[in-house]
């Protein structure tokens, strides 16, 4: 298993450039399904979890390619099946998002259901409950979903709570329906509006993605399209945290500044300076960080996927800060890890207290879950010293060439084999 050796204490400096986004990518490539005709995305960021999505629609039957600038082409002209298989999804949450595009142009899908997860319970019952306000009919058989409906109906759906994949999969789902879908309380992160701009670049009907009523006209078929994902904001964000605990002067690429909000709210407070144009942030760190407290919220509020970084960072800040996570109920699972390099962390239920040290010391950690992974990369850098991250297949899953890009901004960072 490969783990990663870093050296920290290098103030990182130059530019790296920003990959598409996982969490755009995933859906648009299941979006594909909707259509016979070609889908050439291109920005799809080469991770271990678009490796598994690809596998997943070649398993149903779509032809895949990535081509030589790297698009990649989906085209499910002849899908012969419509089960999503366990193997898959227990290793991949996100293979729940082919569930509502194989019902809508299908009539049936079987998808196993995800089952539990490291960060929290993460069920998918509000996925199942709006499918089924469209008229599908859905029982649970052997550890799978399985949907039918001859054609979907529009209506209104609200959903219990903001949900980023179920909004995405009834977005899909209503793209084909029968009628007008209303989703009231939608998720308002990017990603969802990427979804949408890839669905009607296919001659979908999509309004208001971005806001938390979506509407959706459903059409007779889809067609295809070429759509450029958008950059991921995580990465991007995991960067900037690189920079405010480790210090520096890094300017990030084909970013997306608008998507990052809260994160650079945050990183000003902590002490770093920050300039954006349309697509390039330059930031800069030149002293210890102070705490900032920060509570995880739906987009456009603090994201949960950008926790772990921030507590990496009020690890080695002057003061104390509060973080609170709203969105899942076990995300502190690195807290543990931190703590071996020396931070200084309580957790209460939810919320974890954060006493920053004058510095961490290297130690051998265990990545548990993505961010977890990034938030202990992030540490590894400022700490003194050697720190091994062991289970770096987490990070592969949601990083593209992580170590390669801190290394070219002056980390000390290698894979190594064990
Ligand atoms: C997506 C992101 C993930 C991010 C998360 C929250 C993708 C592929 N993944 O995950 O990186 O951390 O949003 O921003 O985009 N819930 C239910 N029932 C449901 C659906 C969700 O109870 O049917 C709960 C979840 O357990 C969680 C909360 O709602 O507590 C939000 O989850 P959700 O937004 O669905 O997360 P994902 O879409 O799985």
């Amino acid at each position: 298993m490969d783990k990663l050796r870093i050296e920290g204490g290098r103030r990182l400096a130059g530019e790296v450039a920003v990959s598409g986004a996982k969490n755009a990518a995933l859906p648009i490539l299941a979006a594909a399904l909707l259509t016979r005709e070609a889908v050439r995305l291109a920005g799809v960021p080469r991770l271990r979890d678009v490796d598994t999505m690809l596998r997943l629609l070649r398993t149903l039957g779509a032809r895949v390619e990535r081509e030589a600038d790297g698009a990649i082409r989906v085209e499910a002209a002849a899908v012969g099946s419509v089960e999503a298989p366990y193997e898959l999804v227990r290793t991949m949450r996100a293979s729940i998002l082919v569930l509502g595009p194989l019902l809508a142009r299908f009539g049936e899908a079987r998808v196993s259901l995800p089952g539990g997860c490291a960060i929290g319970q993460r069920p998918v019952d509000q996925h199942i409950k709006g499918l089924q306000a469209m008229g599908a009919e859905i029982d649970i058989e052997h550890g799978y979903v399985v949907a039918r409906a001859e054609r979907l109906l529009g209506t209104r759906i609200v959903t219990d709570m903001v949900t980023v994949t179920g909004t995405e999969n009834l977005m899909m789902a209503a793209a084909l329906a029968s009628g007008q879908t209303v989703i009231e309380n939608a998720a308002r992160e990017p990603e969802v509006l990427d979804l949408a701009d890839a669905l009607n670049a296919m001659g979908a009907r999509v309004y208001g993605a971005g806001t938390d009523r979506i509407v959706i006209d459903g059409v007779e078929s889809l067609h295809g399209a070429d759509h450029v994902v958008m950059p991921d904001r995580i990465e991007a964000g995991t960067f900037l945290c690189s920079v405010a605990a480790a210090g520096g002067d890094v300017t990030l690429t084909g970013v997306r500044p608008n998507t990052l909000d809260a994160t650079v709210d945050k990183l000003r407070e902590a002490g770093m300076r920050i300039e954006a144009g349309a697509d390039w942030m330059r930031a800069r760190m030149d002293r210890r960080p102070s705490a900032v407290s920060v509570r995880t919220a739906p987009f456009p509020g603090f994201a949960t996927d950008m926790q772990a970084q921030f507590m990496a960072v009020n690890a080695v800040a002057e003061g104390t800060a509060v973080i609170t996570e709203t969105i899942f109920e076990n995300r502190f699972m690195h807290v543990l890890e931190l703590q071996r390099l020396g931070a200084d962390i309580d957790i209460d239920g939810h919320t974890a207290i954060v006493r920053g040290v004058t510095s961490l010391s290297g130690a051998a950690v265990m990545a548990t879950d993505l961010r977890a992974s990034a938030g202990l990369v992030v540490a590894a850098l400022v700490a003194e010293g050697v720190t091994l991250v062991d289970r770096i297949y987490h990070l592969d899953r949601g990083y593209e060439r992580m170590e390669h890009k801190l290394a070219a901004l002056g980390a000390a960072i290698e894979r190594i084999g064990s």
